[in-house]
């Protein structure tokens, strides 16, 4: 198959969140699997252009429709590892991906909308007929709303749409006038329930609702999180939209690139190791202490490592360093936050715990100290609210660091109890609890240090456990193969 990915970021050269290593990681899968991939991304001025290589112009004049003229914009191509690349780059006043970073502006909304078209304009005028487009999230899903309305009546026929929604919390939700921009003239066919109308704010557009309308397929990165957003309320308002979709609706669990995470050959931890060589683990963990400036002592190291956003659970994050504190763990957390307050919060206990000698905070962006942080540590810690999928825990399991998570989302698919899992014990994995408060959270970290102090040959048991398990793009590269398949023959 010939297959189109286009979405606001990929790994490493445009990373925000976990969507950016889905891209990465899923297309080499599709590649292995003998299919064509290509991917179509913004030209953000801030990308790490150290990873593009061969960058060159190859399309020069793509004018895109906007309002009610034209953007002029230049389409470079370049690989990434292997990764065949399309970078399009927007001239005009509004700037649009020449900004400090790739989010947080007012108009990021039509900044996305005109990325969208602009995709679909350069397959039309570059004469690609791709099988599949593949569309991620709200920033593309009015690519198939495009393809549909204009493309299919010019006679682009032939692709088929598949959209997945890495986090429904973000729709992008906007005023109608946004129609007038992209040229979806006919309020009275768009501005509609059953089109683009958000479903909670009567005068504003959903793009993210729009998508799901208009794609042959839609999933979400796990099985529970579809259950979720569509059953449990937690769809952000788009449940009634999900059930009238509901036949074309689905999750597949994210993987994680096995050689980008990879602790037999990692090159950013001093000391490499695998299941059979797990007592290696213990200098990357002597080596985590001296670079964070920790005691070499006894203790489990428990880590965070994530976007510092309500949506992973930070009250609880917090009450876990001083709860881990108190039971004679260390702690360690690497992240960071788009929002202000709460990077000062984060500060602020970062100041308060300064001369502890068992706890750093990192607070920033720091792919190669994630690294050495998941081969040291112990536990991972992941206390979200909610979580569609969750790359974290999987990149622990790999580097048999044992997950301590709330049963939500991805986390409930992927990590199972080792004293309550109904799963067979060579596939219990860590630690899971249900309730969102301090309680809930200690009674597995609870047991998690427990084990490691009074069961150490259990707990090394349940680290090699993670580390066989196969968390990488195998299985869900075949499941989108098969929605593909599907949606091909329909
Ligand atoms: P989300 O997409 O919601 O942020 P995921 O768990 O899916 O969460 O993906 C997070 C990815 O970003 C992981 O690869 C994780 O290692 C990485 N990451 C998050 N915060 C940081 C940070 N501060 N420094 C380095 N890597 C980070
Ligand atoms: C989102 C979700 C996260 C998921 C990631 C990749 O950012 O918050 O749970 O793993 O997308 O799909």
């Amino acid at each position: 198959l010939f297959i189109v990915q286009i979405a606001p970021e990929m790994a490493p050269v445009a990373k925000v969140g976990g969507l950016a290593d889905v891209v990465f990681g899923l297309t080499r899968e599709l590649a292995i699997r003998g299919n064509h991939v290509e991917i179509i991304l913004p030209k953000y001025s801030g990308m790490r252009y150290d990873h593009i290589y061969d960058l060159k112009e190859v399309y020069k004049d793509l004018w895109v429709p906007w309002y009610d003229g034209a953007i002029h914009c230049t389409v470079y191509f370049g690989f990434v590892y292997d990764r065949k690349c399309f970078f399009i780059e927007p001239h005009s006043n509004d700037n649009f991906f020449n900004r400090g970073s790739i989010y947080g502006f007012k108009d990021d909304v039509l900044r996305y909308a005109f990325f969208s078209r602009a995709a679909i304009e350069f397959l039309w005028k570059s004469g690609k007929h791709p099988d599949i487009i593949h569309c991620h999230d709200w920033q593309t899903a009015l690519v198939p709303v495009f393809l549909y309305e204009f493309y299919q009546r010019l006679g682009m026929t032939h692709p088929r749409v598949c959209l997945t929604i890495h986090n429904f919390q973000h729709q992008g939700v906007t005023g109608a006038e946004l129609l007038k921009a992209t040229g979806l003239h006919d309020p009275a066919r768009f501005f509609d329930y059953n089109r683009l109308r958000d479903n909670q704010h009567p005068n504003a557009l959903n793009l993210l609702k729009g998508g799901i309308v208009y794609s042959n397929f839609v999933t979400t990165v796990s099985p529970r999180y579809a259950y979720e957003t569509k059953d449990q309320g937690q769809g952000f308002g788009l449940e009634p939209t999900l059930h009238t979709h509901h036949l074309k609706y689905g999750g597949v669990v994210n993987g994680i690139d096995y050689d980008v995470w990879n602790p037999e050959v990692d090159r950013h931890i001093p000391a490499q190791y695998g299941v059979d060589t797990i007592e290696r683990k213990y200098d990357d963990k002597r080596a985590l202490r001296h670079r964070l400036m920790l005691a070499d002592n006894a203790k489990p190291i428990v880590a965070f490592i994530g976007r510092l956003d309500p949506q992973k659970g930070l009250d609880l994050v917090r009450h876990a360093i001083f709860y881990s504190l108190q039971r004679d763990a260390q702690f360690v957390l690497l992240g960071s936050s788009p929002y202000q307050g709460i990077n000062e919060d984060f500060w602020n206990l970062k100041r308060m715990l300064n001369e502890s000698p068992d706890c750093h905070l990192e607070i920033g962006f720091d792919e190669e100290l994630s690294h050495l942080i998941y081969a040291g540590a112990d536990m991972i810690l992941v206390p979200s609210r909610f979580e569609p999928c969750g790359l974290t825990q999987l990149i622990a399991l790999r580097y048999g660091t044992v997950p301590v998570v709330r049963s939500v989302g991805g986390l409930a698919d992927t990590v199972f109890d080792k004293d309550y899992s109904h799963r067979a014990l060579h596939e219990r994995n860590g630690y899971v609890f249900e309730n969102y408060d301090g309680t809930g959270l200690e009674s597995a970290l609870g047991r998690a240090i427990s084990c490691y102090y009074e069961y150490p040959d259990h707990f090394r048991e349940l680290m090699k456990n993670g580390m066989r398990s196969d968390n990488s793009w195998n299985h869900p590269g075949r499941d989108y193969l098969n929605i593909y398949d599907y949606i091909r023959e329909k």
